[in-house]
This record gives structure tokens, C-alpha cells and sequence, in this order.
């Protein structure tokens, strides 16, 4: 007989693996389009952000406030993520979106999405002024989380203190747009190689260098949009290219791409099976017959692969897969 204690011990080393929730798909809504928030309530994505940046043309941004906080107010996203994204720094808007939205609906908030960061300073900026409202409106301190926006130059070189720059840190998003016109890419395509680079990737070091600082600092990795909304070939090529790396998620501008983004950044359910497969044997193997290797089928198993199975497994569980194949012990000798 099987001795393992099926509420098993991987679920807190996955806890320690992926202890946010998913955020597979993150849509766009404009802060100052009443049509698209209602309309948002109704998708099956992981995170919603309400935009009052680059989504809302300058002259509506004030009045864009207080439409977002009345739909925060109103709620209707529930089990999802919800977030605002801000203004950037260099603007005159960013303290004021932050104080009229978090005073306004904080209690309905679970992360401010900050744009354009470019250096450490800027999440400091956003953290501490979140601390003192929480502090006069006796929100719980250090409740509302912090996404960071790498679309630069300066905030890719500075991308290790960004990310190490708060506890409330969640995610690192990659904004491709504002980085490509940042560095002169000579493409208008956002997430499409530029014409002329040949055979490589020329998203790879950025996308890797993004992965690299979220991991060392246990936070999420996130894609930005694809513009070509209605080119879900494309949408699936480009999002499979950092769902490939170990990104996250991806953002979603359309309903219509939610579906293809969902599912690429959701593990197959082959290799959902085979993850937990892995972590059931692993556990019999190593605490019912002591070994530290073992087989499982034809395949070696040992500690890393462990590792590699709880990564697998976390994303299929956020995801909502359900096992279809059962570990069995071999009989006892
Ligand atoms: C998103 O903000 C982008 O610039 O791509
Ligand atoms: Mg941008």
C-alpha cells in the first residue's frame, strides 16, 4: 500500500514556489471607458488593470480617477487581481492617482501597477507614500502590492535594485512598446522581430534579464501586450516565446485573446500529470523506500526534477487543472 500522506508536503514547497496567484492573463481596461470596465467584469482573465496612463488621452485623466473608484467601488471582479496602473513618475499626475484611488477604494485594491520604472527610487516613491495612506485611512499596512513596469532602457540596466527595492513588490512587467521606442528598435510591430535582424530573437536578453531579477527576488515575470489584436497566431507565437522562458503571464488588450494567452501560459494537462506523477513517486521513493533516485517509468527522478515538477505543478493547480492519471506504488518486494 501506498504510504503517502496525499495532503503533501509539495504544497508548501509550492507555496514557496509560486506564492502569488496566477496571473496568466492581465487585461488592459481604460480607467476612462465605462463600456470596456462593464464589459471586463465578464472575462475569464487573471488579473484586470484599470489604466489611468497611456490608455486615457491627457485632457480625461482627472476624470478617470473617480470613474475608477467608483468601478473599484462597485467591485464585480471577483477571484481575480485587480490592480490601477498610475501615471509615471515624470508626469504631474502620479502622486495624485495614487492618493485619490487608494483613499477612494484601497479597500478593493490589490496592487498599484507603476509605469516607465526606471530606477529603485521610484518603487520607493510608490511604497512609502502607500504606507503613509494606509497608515490615515487604517487600511492594513503593506496590504496594497506593487507591479513595476520595465519599458526602458534605464529601468532594464537598473532592473536587480527595482526589484529588491520593496517587500510589496509582485511582479516585474515587461512593456515592449515604450521599451522599443526606448532603445530605437527599428520596428513599429510591438513583439515582432525587426525587419532586418535576421534569424535570432531579439526580445531574448531582455525578456531573460526581466526573468532573471524577478526570480532572485521570488516575483512574478509578466510579458506586456501584443498590439495585433486580431492576429491570434501571432498573439500565440509571441506569447509562447516567453511562456517558453518561465514568464508568467502576459498582458491581453482584447477579449478575444484571452483564450489563446490563457492556455499558453497554463501547462498542458499531459504535463501537469507528469508533474504531480513526479512528486508523488519522489515522495514514495525517498520517505517509504529511502531513496534519494528513483525510476518512474523510464525516466530517472531525483531532487531537480522534484524542483522542476513544483513549478509545473503550481502553475497547472493556479491554473485549475485537475489530475487525470494516479501515481501507483510498484508492490512491495
Ligand atoms: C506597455 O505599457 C508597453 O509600453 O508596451
Ligand atoms: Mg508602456
Amino acid at each position: 500500500m501506498c504510504q503517502i500522506d496525499p495532503a503533501d508536503r509539495s504544497r508548501e514547497d509550492i507555496a514557496s514556489v509560486e506564492p502569488m496567484r496566477a496571473r496568466r492573463s492581465c487585461l488592459a481596461v481604460p480607467g476612462s471607458n465605462p463600456r470596456f470596465i462593464e464589459k471586463s467584469r465578464g472575462l475569464a482573465t487573471d488579473e484586470i488593470f484599470l489604466d489611468l496612463e497611456d490608455a486615457v488621452a491627457p485632457d480625461a485623466k482627472e476624470a478617470a480617477r473617480k470613474n475608477v473608484v467608483g468601478a473599484l467601488r462597485e467591485g464585480g471582479w471577483t477571484g481575480r487581481i485587480v490592480a490601477v496602473r498610475v501615471n509615471d513618475l515624470t508626469t504631474r499626475w502620479t502622486y495624485r492617482d495614487v492618493i485619490e484611488i487608494v483613499e477612494g477604494a484601497g479597500d478593493r485594491l490589490d496592487c498599484v501597477l507603476l509605469p516607465k520604472v526606471a530606477d529603485a527610487s521610484h518603487v520607493v516613491w510608490l511604497d512609502t507614500l502607500l504606507s503613509q495612506i494606509e497608515r490615515a485611512t487604517g487600511l492594513p499596512e503593506g496590504g496594497i502590492g506593487i507591479e513595476a513596469q520595465i519599458e526602458n532602457a534605464a529601468g532594464l540596466v537598473n532592473v536587480d535594485a527595482i526589484a529588491a527595492a520593496s517587500p510589496r513588490l509582485e511582479a516585474l512587467v515587461f512593456g515592449p512598446a515604450d521599451f522599443m521606442a526606448s532603445i530605437g528598435m527599428r520596428t513599429l510591430v510591438v513583439g515582432e522581430q525587426p525587419p532586418g535582424y535576421g534569424e535570432g530573437d531579439a526580445y531574448h536578453y531582455v525578456l531573460m534579464r526581466i526573468l532573471m531579477a524577478a526570480r532572485a527576488h521570488d516575483l512574478q515575470a509578466i510579458d506586456g501586450p501584443y498590439l495585433q489584436i486580431r492576429d491570434l497566431d501571432g498573439l500565440r507565437g509571441v506569447a509562447g516565446r516567453s511562456a517558453a522562458l518561465g514568464f508568467d503571464g502576459k498582458w491581453v488588450l482584447h477579449p478575444g485573446q484571452v483564450d489563446v494567452v490563457n492556455e499558453v501560459f497554463s501547462p498542458s494537462q499531459r504535463d501537469y500529470d507528469h508533474a504531480e506523477m513526479i512528486l508523488e513517486a519522489y515522495e514514495y521513493h525517498t520517505t517509504v523506500e529511502k531513496r534519494g533516485a528513483a525510476m518512474l517509468g523510464d525516466e530517472m527522478i531525483d531532487e531537480a526534477s522534484r524542483k522542476m515538477a513544483l513549478v509545473v505543478a503550481a502553475k497547472g493547480r493556479a491554473a485549475g487543472l485537475a489530475r487525470t492519471t494516479d501515481f501507483v506504488p510498484p508492490p512491495s518486494a
